[in-house]
């Protein structure tokens, strides 16, 4: 009979869930982890570090007997239903004090709906967000935990030694009250959405309209991300320009169907951001350009209805890919700008307290849109912690103007060559209208006001007001008196 006390056990032994656990492992903490597939359970504890305490279990109780109390249980499982099962079969095996966590992308707001459910049960329950994917949870993500603060006091020790670290400091904080950690795990990902969209904007900008092969499109991004626009994002797509197909001998890139999935979490941040009248375009554009790709049979009916063929401009290909890095560099900035506006203005309406600079901060490794922007955005929040929009800081505008000219000039080139820059033309509509200190909107009001009573304010007077847009007609007139 196994008689070690573990420190932290896990639920779901998927690639994540196996990974973060070796993580722990190698860390020094006693593990177990359960599946309920057994051969996972066993290929997990067979897959463990000479040297380090490893469990494979398939049946929970097992698994919560051999826990030292407070028992600190994480979940990293599909989100929706299945968590509300694992809650449901783990409440009668647990005690007072102990620790639910759910590391997975859930919605926030089923996050809200646990940690009340929990509460009342003396549970403690966290939403953690995790990013890094397969490789980040096995050598350091980055970790966004919020909620429950005595019950992360608990588990920051082991957070913090698994996290990816930057300058020696972990990727890892608190990141506010209730359900502010998946919030902020979904605003990253909407941000990943936005910054994805840009990048393959540009990939068809260097095929399609500047005739880049492969060899050519690797070095572009490799050589972009030895600069100022270095990011793993960047360095993953130039990669992906070397592999080659193992079946057709072909770059692996050109034999996957233009159709790109996703599970949510770009969709949520926009639909939570319009709850909140916070615009981010370029979120909501990459949710759009996802949803778009998925019509493959209408956009190649439209393409040959509207003979919608690529116009190849004659332009000098070394200056163009500098045109196209400073018109990047401006839209990764404005993507996130967005993100972090979301986060601002949810921080106080959802009650959350989420420390932006903590975001910046843990975000600048292990993560998905961890990239050298991240130290110069942590630089001003650093200073300047409720800033509401990175916008308005002077020393962003002064990178964000350096690339303007360029930003311009490739939106120009590349409409008229009818390649699609949805990213790139919404991420600029948003820098003008937010520049702009008069918007067209005072005609919007006269046209509501006009069919619909919707009254106005003016811009010399306080008040709301109502006009009469239209003559009154003449039985009208009479009846009133006039
Ligand atoms: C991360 C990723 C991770 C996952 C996304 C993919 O930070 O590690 O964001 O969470 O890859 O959920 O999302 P889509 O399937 O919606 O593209």
């Amino acid at each position: 009979m196994d008689t070690t006390l573990y420190d932290f056990g896990m639920i779901g032994l998927g690639t994540m869930g196996c990974n973060l656990l070796l993580n722990m492992a190698d860390n020094h903490f006693a593990v177990v982890g359960f599946d309920i597939n057994r051969v996972k359970a066993e290929e997990f504890e067979a897959s463990a570090n000479p040297g380090t305490v490893v469990k494979g279990v398939f049946e929970l109780p097992a698994m919560v007997q051999q826990l030292k109390k407070p028992r600190k249980i994480m979940m990293l499982i599909p989100a929706g239903k299945p968590v509300d099962d694992v809650i449901t079969n783990l409440l009668p095996l647990l005690e007072k004090d102990d620790i639910i966590i759910d590391a997975g992308n859930s919605h926030f707001t089923d996050t809200l709906n646990r940690i009340h459910f929990l509460q009342e049960k003396g549970i403690h329950f966290m939403g953690i967000g995790i990013s890094g994917g397969e490789m980040g949870a096995r050598t350091g993500p980055s970790i966004m935990p919020g909620g429950d603060e005595t019950a992360w006091q608990q588990v920051k020790p082991i957070l913090e030694a698994v996290s990816a670290k930057v300058n020696g400091e972990p990727c890892v904080a608190y990141m506010g009250r209730l359900a502010a950690g998946h919030y902020v795990k979904m605003v990253h990902n909407g941000i990943e959405y936005a910054i994805m969209q840009l990048i393959s904007e540009v990939y068809d900008i260097l095929k399609r309209g500047a005739g880049l092969n492969n060899d050519e499109l690797h070095n572009v991004f490799k050589s972009w991300n030895q600069g100022e626009l270095q990011s793993f994002l960047l360095e993953i797509t130039a990669d992906i320009f070397t592999h080659i197909d193992a079946d057709t001998h072909k770059p692996l890139v050109e034999v996957i169907l233009d159709k790109a999935g996703a599970k949510g979490t770009g969709k949520w941040t926009s639909q939570n951001a319009m709850d909140l009248s916070v615009p981010i375009p370029a979120i909501d554009m990459a949710v759009a350009m996802r949803d778009m790709s998925i019509y493959k049979e209408e956009r190649i009916a439209a393409a040959e209805l509207y003979v919608n063929n690529i116009k190849k401009k004659n332009v000098d290909k070394e200056k163009f890919i500098r045109q196209l890095h400073d018109a990047l560099y401006f839209a990764t900035i404005i993507s996130y700008v967005q993100g972090f506006a979301l986060l601002h203005k949810a921080s106080s309406e959802l009650d959350m307290d989420v420390p932006l600079t903590d975001v910046v901060r843990i975000w600048r490794g292990g993560c998905i849109i961890r990239s050298a922007l991240l130290d110069s955005f942590y630089a001003v929040y650093k200073k300047i912690p409720d800033l509401t929009n990175l916008l308005l800081n002077k020393k962003i505008a002064r990178l964000v103007k350096s690339k303007e000219k360029k930003m311009r000039t490739v939106i120009r080139l590349v409409t008229a060559m009818k390649i699609p820059i949805a990213g790139f033309t919404s991420v600029l509509s948003y820098f003008d209208a937010y520049c702009s200190g008069q918007l067209p909107t005072n005609l919007i009001q006269a046209q509501r006001d006009y069919f619909g009573a919707h009254m106005y304010q003016r811009i010399d007077r306080e008040g709301m007001f109502h006009s009469e847009w239209q003559p009154l007609p003449e039985h009208a007139k009479r009846e009133a008196g006039a």
